[in-house]
């Protein structure tokens, strides 16, 4: 586990969530690269100035950046990527990419119904902050602004690497949803009201995680209408109840 997660208390962060714009992929692929422990010019063809260009054509309210504004600049400290699917949580999943269909979301539907969770990193200097949870705001936020019917995604199972001698990717993936291990992406994310339901291996290539992932899932909450109470009567009528 990194340092920035055994940090107890952190100083107050300044920070501003907004969707993204084309000039942003730079600083969203180095933040990408660096919280998952790649070199920051590592990022390829992944967030890359064509598949930023194309995502945004193709989806731009679902895209997000966390930014710090220095007063002469911004700088991308954190990136959440979404994209529109009728393929519903309930269906087989697929993998990351056969979700995607290319790195500039070419998958994305303009009429799905499902709000799908493609990217979620926070720079490793501004982790523990509250950023990846401000992100998760503004996504499941566009669920109700779109009239979606929710929200799912493959969260990656990042603290695997360390039991992977002992334990098989379902039962680091059952104990992790027991709360008996902390995982430090799954449980960030469960604790933010996503719920799991089921182990998708073979998701994502990622050493830390043996390439395993958690099917995550967040509905709306239902709002049910109190019932109107029958207008009072001006005057009781004899034998009327309280
Ligand atoms: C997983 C990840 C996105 C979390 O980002 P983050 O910005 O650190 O997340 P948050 O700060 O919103 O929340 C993380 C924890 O910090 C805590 N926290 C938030 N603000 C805090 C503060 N001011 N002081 C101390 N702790 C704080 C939160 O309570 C949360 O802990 P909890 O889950 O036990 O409640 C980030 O670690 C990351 O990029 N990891 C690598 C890539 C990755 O795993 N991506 C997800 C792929 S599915």
């Amino acid at each position: 586990m990194r340092d920035t997660h055994k940090r107890p208390t952190a100083s107050k962060l300044e920070f501003k969530i907004r969707n993204m714009k084309a000039e942003d992929w730079e600083g969203a692929q180095r933040t990408v690269c660096l919280a998952n422990g790649l070199r920051a010019q590592d990022g390829g063809r992944w967030l890359g100035r064509h598949s930023v260009a194309e995502m945004l054509e193709r989806f731009p309210e679902g895209q997000f950046v966390a930014v710090v504004d220095d007063g002469t600049s911004e700088q991308v400290i954190g990136v959440g990527i979404t994209m529109r699917t009728s393929r519903t949580p309930l269906e087989r999943p697929l993998n990351w990419f056969g979700m995607i269909g290319s790195y500039g979301l070419a998958n994305n539907d303009p009429r799905g119904k499902w709000l799908y969770g493609v990217e979620l990193a926070v720079h490793p200097g501004f982790q523990r902050r509250g950023v990846a949870s401000a992100l998760y705001k503004a996504r499941l936020g566009l669920v109700g602004k779109l009239g979606l019917r929710g929200w799912y995604a493959g969260g990656m199972l990042m603290g695997y690497h360390a039991h992977q001698d002992t334990l098989s990717p379902r039962d680091y993936y059952e104990k992790v949803l027991a709360g008996e291990l902390v995982d430090p992406t799954v449980s960030m994310q469960m604790n933010r009201g996503l719920r799991v339901k089921g182990l998708i291996e073979n998701y994502c290539e990622s050493a830390a995680s043996g390439n395993n992932a958690a099917l995550l899932v967040w509905t709306p909450p239902i709002h049910v209408r109190p019932r109107k109470k029958p207008a009072a009567a001006a005057t009781p009528t004899a034998g009327a109840r309280n």
